[in-house]
C-alpha cells in the first residue's frame, strides 16, 4: 500500500509535530501576544505518535523530520526519536531553534537521529533579538557549534529573510557557511505569520540572493532530490554550502512529497491547507493498522495542487506555522 496522491506525487516525507509550544517568538512566525496553547490533552501521546509512524513507515514514509512548535521543549522527545529510529526510518532528522540544542545534542545522538536543521535569522545579536523576540543569542550559535561538533550531518541553518529586517545579511550569512563549512540555507518569508503582517514586497527573492552571493563567490549547484525545498550550490573556492528555499517565486509544489502530523494529530496535506483529517480519533476509536491505513490513503487524495500564494484570491490558512511544525 504505496502513498500516492492524485497528481502521482509520492509520498515518502513525514513531518511530526510533537508540540505547538516554542520558547521563541520569531516576528515572522508567532505574534508578540500569548496565544492560546493546546491542551495537554489534545496532544498525541509518544505511543500514538509512534503507531502512526509506523504504519507510514510500511506506507512507503522514508523521511521523519521531527518538528514543533520547538520540538526540544516537549519532554520525553529523545526517547521518541529513538523510538522512531527503532522502527527503521531511513533519514531521521529534526528542525529546532537550537536554543537548547547545545545541553540536548549528545542524547539526540545517542536516540539515533540522522541530522539536524537550526534556524538563526540573523548574525548581529541585536537583530536577532529583535526577530525571536528572546535574548539566546549565544545559546543558539552553542547549538550550532554542538551540532558541527558531533556525528549529525549535515547540519543546516535556516534564515528566514524579511525586507527590511536582515536581508543587508545575506553576503554574511554566507561567509559564516564558508568560515563553518556548514549548509547555509535562505528562506523566503510565506504568509504564514500570526500577525498577518505578510506582503510581497517583504520577501526577498532567492534569484536576489543567488544573484549578491554568486558576484562575490562562484557558485557550483550540487545535485538535488527532485523533492527537495532547496536549490543547493557550493563554492567554486572553498567549504560550505547555500541552499535557496523559494516557495513564494519558484514554488516547488509540483515535486512535493510531504504530508505533516500536528501535535494535536491531525493529518495536513499541505503546509496551506484549508483543512486537515483528524486522524487522533481514528487513533482513539480502536480502529486497526490496516484500516488506519486506508483512511490515511484517502486523506492523501485530497493532497493540494499547490500552495496558490501566487494566485489573486489566495487566502492564508487558519492554523499560522507554530501550529503547523514548518
Ligand atoms: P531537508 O530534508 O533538510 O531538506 O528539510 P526541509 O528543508 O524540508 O526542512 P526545514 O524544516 O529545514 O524547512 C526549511 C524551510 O522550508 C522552512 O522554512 C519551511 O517553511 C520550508 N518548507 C518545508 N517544507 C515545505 C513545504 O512543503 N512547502 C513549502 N512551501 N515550504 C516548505
Ligand atoms: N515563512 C517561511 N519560513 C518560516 N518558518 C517559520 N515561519 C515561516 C514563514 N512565515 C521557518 C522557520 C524554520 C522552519 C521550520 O520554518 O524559520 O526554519
Ligand atoms: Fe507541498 Fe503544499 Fe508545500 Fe507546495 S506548499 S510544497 S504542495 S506542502
Amino acid at each position: 500500500m504505496a502513498l500516492t496522491d492524485k497528481f502521482g506525487r509520492q509520498i515518502s516525507d513525514l513531518r511530526v509535530s510533537v508540540t505547538d509550544r516554542c520558547n521563541f517568538r520569531c516576528v515572522y512566525c508567532r505574534s508578540a501576544d500569548p496565544e492560546n496553547h493546546m491542551a495537554e490533552h489534545a496532544l498525541l501521546e509518544w505511543d500514538e505518535f509512534e503507531r502512526l509512524v509506523r504504519i507510514l513507515v510500511g506506507m512507503g514514509i522514508r523521511k521523519v523530520r521531527v518538528t514543533g512548535g520547538e520540538p526540544l521543549v516537549r519532554p520525553g522527545v529523545e526517547d521518541f526519536v529513538a523510538r522512531l529510529k527503532a522502527i527503521g526510518v531511513q533519514d531521521l532528522s529534526m528542525t529546532t531553534n537550537g536554543h537548547l540544542l547545545a545541553e540536548r545534542c549528545d542524547r539526540l545522538v545517542a536516540a539515533g537521529l540522522d541530522r539536524i536543521n537550526i534556524s538563526l535569522d540573523s548574525l548581529n545579536r541585536e537583530k536577532f533579538e529583535k526577530v525571536t523576540r528572546t535574548k539566546t543569542f549565544a545559546q543558539v550559535l552553542a547549538g550550532i557549534e554542538a551540532a558541527q561538533a558531533s556525528p549529525l550531518r549535515p547540519v543546516k541553518v535556516n534564515a528566514v529573510l524579511v525586507r527590511g529586517l536582515n536581508d543587508d545579511e545575506v553576503e554574511a550569512f554566507a561567509e559564516f557557511a564558508r568560515e563553518k563549512d556548514i549548509v547555509m540555507r535562505f528562506i523566503e518569508f510565506m504568509p504564514l505569520d500570526a500577525d498577518r503582517a505578510w506582503t510581497r514586497d517583504m520577501v526577498v527573492p532567492a534569484a536576489e540572493v543567488y544573484r549578491r552571493i554568486s558576484a562575490r563567490w562562484p557558485l557550483i549547484p550540487v545535485v538535488h532530490e527532485r523533492s527537495e525545498t532547496a536549490r543547493k550550490y557550493r563554492f567554486a573556492d572553498g567549504g560550505g554550502e547555500i541552499g535557496l528555499i523559494a516557495p513564494v517565486t519558484q514554488p516547488f509544489c509540483g515535486h512535493c512529497s510531504r504530508i505533516r502530523l500536528t501535535a494535536d494529530g491531525k493529518l495536513r496535506t499541505c503546509l496551506f491547507s484549508k483543512e486537515d483529517h483528524d486522524v487522533k480519533s481514528l487513533l482513539r476509536s480502536g480502529m486497526g493498522d490496516r484500516e488506519i491505513g486506508d483512511a490515511i490513503v484517502a486523506m492523501v487524495q485530497t493532497k493540494e495542487k499547490s500552495h496558490r500564494i501566487n494566485e489573486p484570491d489566495f487566502v492564508p490558512p487558519s492554523r499560522t506555522m507554530v501550529y503547523i511544525g514548518g
